[in-house]
């Protein structure tokens, strides 16, 4: 796979060379290239937004430099734009699962009250576009959530995870039903007066899978009974989505 980052601040996306991308680079499974916008501003000071037409507070990203860039990445029909905004669809793991079969993703980072409308139109004409949200709140703009972004889908690249089993358990994994994990524990037997459930060191496996999917339907039942309430789908049936 591979990567492409525009942003007014590069430094923002160094942590792409640590931790995860870092690694999948070393092995050659992803490629990353990180550009700075202004490269393709041409005035002295390197302009890159501009006031709002029909006025309002703080300034817009200008069309042009965003045209010459995916002009200069050669762009093209079987890439991914994503655009990083809190007016966006929410990203999830099912989006993160969708993301990592592509071959390439262009991430496009925002800053200011936004970039041109027409620049997410035009990039719509010459590649698939997604506009993504990290949540319901305002970042100061699209590097960090590209960041986020970039760390689910890179971890679900075949061949990444040394263990792919944990990817499987994991909370959110569609495989799960969308429950969210439940609780682990590790040695010692008891610490600080708190002792590892039974269950889990009597050996018994079915009761120790039971016990698993019990908790994680508690835990999900109190921390997000949205997962598990009937979801309308496109055909106006419904659905569980969590079990
Ligand atoms: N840019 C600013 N806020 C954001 C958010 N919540 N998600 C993605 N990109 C953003």
């Amino acid at each position: 796979m591979r990567l492409d980052y525009l942003t007014i601040f590069p430094d923002y996306l160094a942590p792409l060379r640590l931790s995860l991308p870092g690694k999948a680079v070393d092995s050659g499974l992803l490629e990353i290239h990180v550009h700075d916008l202004r490269s393709w501003a041409h005035d002295k000071h390197r302009t890159v937004d501009d006031t709002p037409y029909g006025g309002g507070a703080g300034m817009v990203m200008k069309p042009e430099p965003w045209g010459e860039a995916f002009d200069a990445l050669a762009v093209e029909p079987g890439d991914t734009i994503i655009f990083t905004t809190p007016s966006g669809e929410r990203f999830d793991q099912r989006l993160a699962e969708d993301l990592a079969t592509r071959g390439r993703l262009v991430f496009a980072c925002g800053r200011y009250e936004g970039i041109d409308q027409r620049v997410i139109d035009h990039a719509r004409s010459i590649a698939e576009v997604r506009e993504i949200s990290l949540g319901d709140y305002v970042l100061n703009g699209g590097e960090v959530a590209a960041l986020a972004v970039t760390e689910a889908v890179v971890r679900l690249l075949p061949g990444f995870m040394g263990n792919a089993e944990s990817l499987v358990e994991e909370s959110h994994a569609a495989s799960t039903g969308g429950l969210l994990e439940y609780p682990v524990y590790t040695k010692p037997p008891v610490w600080q007066g708190h002792e590892v459930p039974a269950v889990l060191r009597s050996g018994d496996h079915g009761a120790v899978a039971r016990w698993r999917h019990d908790q994680a339907r508690r835990r999900t039942a109190q921390r997000r009974p949205d997962l598990l309430a009937p979801s309308s789908i496109d055909d106006g049936s419904t659905i569980e989505r969590a079990v």
